[in-house]
């Protein structure tokens, strides 16, 4: 695709949006058009839902397969009944319990959605998202809005409006700035047309609060044999889905144990003259005080929430820092620590190292 946009960025206040501003972005989309809009989660890329050509937009834009399904944004629950085929009662109740806010449910689409927002699955992610501007824009638009996150494909999500002009200037028209994502991480993907309710993939919403709702939701953290898999029904689950374009390292395991073999494989890379970043947490900030690593800390280990909403930004910023590498420690996974760890053991693509003692 060429880029042939003057992308511009509009400030648009979270609580209060301007109308004006709004009802622009809304007939950029109705044109068929995209808008990069603030969501709780990331940004995401707005189109059209029901327009084909403005989804070929959308994956035009990000450099996106077709293989790989889009999320449908709605404001209304009535508007289920335009996109699925089947609403089971448990469907509702979720969908009651939990939105808006960073949940999507996987449901049986109906024969209305478009081949390009399913990849021909036969399924619809849907999400109602729980962000002022995300929900005035779709009320605006009068149809649902198909959004992947902002992000050029196998990047970091965009957790910033400059996250989504970094990677997309030139290639949209405009770029609602609401200011960072409060949550962080994506909604979480919860599959109810599988026999077991299953999370395809951990966000906002964690595993402990579904099974409050509904006890028989199953996450199984994917395996290699796994991944292979579920690159072809969900290619989300691709293990390098949200990589940075530095190589990224992954560090589990006891933590003071974690700490010497980050610490080692630090001293070993700057010994070869390359700047390395460590992503980390205020707790561990004095173990690499003197290191001479480039330091981002994502905040208490204590507050999976603070974690989560600074874990995007820190990995863009310790890339833009032009580090030749990056090594990150793990979490523990109760909460959005499971989704944490996702988007870690992602970014890292499989170069994951264990250390226990
Ligand atoms: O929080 C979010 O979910 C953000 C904001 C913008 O709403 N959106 C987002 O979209 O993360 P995207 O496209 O980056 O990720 C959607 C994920 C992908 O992993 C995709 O494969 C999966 O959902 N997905 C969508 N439709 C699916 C379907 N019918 N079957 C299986 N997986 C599906
Ligand atoms: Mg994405």
């Amino acid at each position: 695709m060429q880029d042939t946009h003057r992308t511009e960025l509009v400030q648009v206040e979270r609580n209060a949006p301007n109308p004006v501003i709004i009802e622009s972005a809304a007939s950029l989309l109705k044109a068929g058009q995209l808008v990069v809009f603030p969501t709780e989660t990331v940004y995401g890329l707005g189109g059209d839902a029901m327009q084909p050509p403005a989804l070929e937009s959308i994956f035009a834009a990000k450099g996106r397969p077709y293989s790989d399904p889009l999320i449908v944004h709605i404001a209304h629950e009535e508007t289920l009944a335009l996109l699925v085929s089947t609403l089971p009662e448990y469907a509702k109740h979720l969908a009651r319990m939990f939105w808006p806010g960073p949940l999507t449910l996987l449901l049986p689409a109906s024969s209305r959605v478009p081949k390009l927002v399913t990849a021909g699955l036969g399924t619809v992610a849907v999400r109602m998202p729980r962000h002022p501007v995300a929900l005035a824009l779709i009320r605006a638009v009068g149809s649902p809005v198909a959004a992947p996150s902002a992000n050029r494909f196998m990047h970091v999500s965009p957790t910033t409006a400059q996250h989504a002009l970094t990677d997309l200037d030139g290639r949209i028209p405009l770029i609602l700035d609401s200011g960072p994502c409060e949550v962080g991480v994506e909604s979480t993907v919860l599959d109810l047309c599988a026999s077991v309710p299953t999370i395809l993939r951990p966000g906002g919403i964690s595993l402990e609060a579904l099974q409050q709702v509904l006890p028989q939701v199953v996450y199984h953290t994917p395996t290699k044999q796994h991944k292979e898999h579920a690159a072809q029904t969900a290619p989300g689950q691709l293990p390098t889905h949200y990589a940075p374009s530095v190589p990224t390292f992954l560090f589990e395991g006891e933590i003071d144990a974690v700490h010497r073999a980050m610490l080692a494989e630090l001293q070993r890379r700057q010994a070869q003259g390359e700047r390395v970043g460590v992503l980390i947490a205020d707790e561990d900030i004095a173990a690499f005080a003197q290191s001479g690593a480039h330091v981002y800390s994502l905040g208490s280990e204590r507050v999976p929430e603070q974690l989560a909403a600074r874990l995007f930004a820190g990995l863009r910023t310790l890339e833009e820092a032009s580090t030749q590498s990056i090594l990150c420690r793990g979490f523990p996974t109760l909460g959005l620590g499971m989704a944490i760890r996702d988007r870690l053991r992602k970014a890292a693509g499989g170069k994951i190292i264990v250390v226990n003692e």
